[in-house]
């Protein structure tokens, strides 16, 4: 595994995703990921798989330091002690006593950002939260937030269709992150034949471990790839024995076409 270092943290470059995973689905997926030698995970309680993914990091031999756990802060819990209560919630379903990272799911709300924020320090002051963070934060956004509270991480979708240039600009301003997600553009890396496509044969290797490599060689970039098959788990972690050259970089570069799989919540600003 390789790591993002930052804020003197070492990430694993590579989580798991866990939107739409849910019941006994999510419980193996995870299972199998900490098997296979994954260390981060990505949540949201919006995804109402916490208490699945509890029930995994309550009996896993996996030390809870060697983890990096991440969930997401509902878009109705941005009042102070919703955030405050909706996290002691998250935290009791996950069976842990801190979450290495929080974020923002969205910004909803862009009033209450601060009020947040203020909320999530107590939380860190407390010790139920190592890092704070937000996601689907727009570059002036984040740069007003960043201002207010030290941010770990951005988390947004990035892709080889959707560039996020100014996105990381602005973390690495901040001594923060960007964890992409929705890194496979949700299997469509799959429909690239000319590039990607090209590239994995010529390695061995499949378009989503290329696209894969392509996000987590950047720097201050990790990548949460969702998998229900234990085949795909695998594949999306074996991607450390490989090289992509300066040209095949560009060339998937060249593969932007500002693409949005998503569909926000609220009508951001992206070019500001
Ligand atoms: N912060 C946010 O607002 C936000 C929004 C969206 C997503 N996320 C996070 O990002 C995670 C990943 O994004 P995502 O779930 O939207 O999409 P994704 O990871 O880009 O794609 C998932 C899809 O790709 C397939 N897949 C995965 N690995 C594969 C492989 N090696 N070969 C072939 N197919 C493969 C999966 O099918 P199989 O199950 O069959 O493998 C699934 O259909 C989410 O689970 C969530 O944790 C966050």
């Amino acid at each position: 595994m390789e790591f993002v270092n930052v804020r003197g943290e070492h990430v694993p470059v590579i989580g798991l995703g866990t939107w739409q995973l849910e019941g006994e689905e999510c419980r193996a997926a995870v299972e199998q990921a900490l098997d296979i030698g994954y260390r981060h995970l990505d949540t949201a309680q919006m995804y109402g798989n916490e208490d699945k993914i509890g029930a995994v990091l309550r009996s896993t031999p996996v030390d809870r330091g060697e983890l990096w756990v991440t969930t997401k802060i509902s878009n109705d819990n941005h009042a102070h002690d919703d955030v405050i209560s909706s996290t002691e919630e998250s935290l009791r379903k996950l069976g842990t006593d801190f979450v290495d990272l929080l974020l923002i799911h969205w910004p909803v709300e862009f009033e209450s950002i601060r009020e947040t924020l203020d909320a999530m320090l107590l939380l860190r002051d407390d010790g139920k939260i190592r890092h704070l963070g937000v996601s689907n934060f727009p570059p002036s956004l984040f740069d007003k937030s960043a201002e207010h509270a030290p941010l770990l991480c951005n988390q947004v979708e990035y892709h080889p269709f959707l560039s996020q240039h100014k996105v990381i600009q602005a973390a690495r301003r901040h001594d923060a992150m960007v964890t992409a997600y929705s890194p496979l553009a949700r299997g469509e890396v799959f429909s690239d034949e000319s590039v990607l496509d090209e590239i994995a044969r010529a390695k061995n290797k499949t378009a989503a471990q290329v696209a894969l490599r392509w996000l987590i060689d950047q720097d201050n970039v990790s990548a949460i790839p969702k998998s229900t098959s234990r085949e795909h788990i695998q594949a999306n972690i074996d991607i450390f024995d490989f090289a992509l050259s300066d040209e095949e970089h560009g060339r998937i570069d060249g593969l932007e076409r500002g693409e949005r799989i998503i569909d926000p919540p609220f009508a951001p600003d992206w070019e500001d």
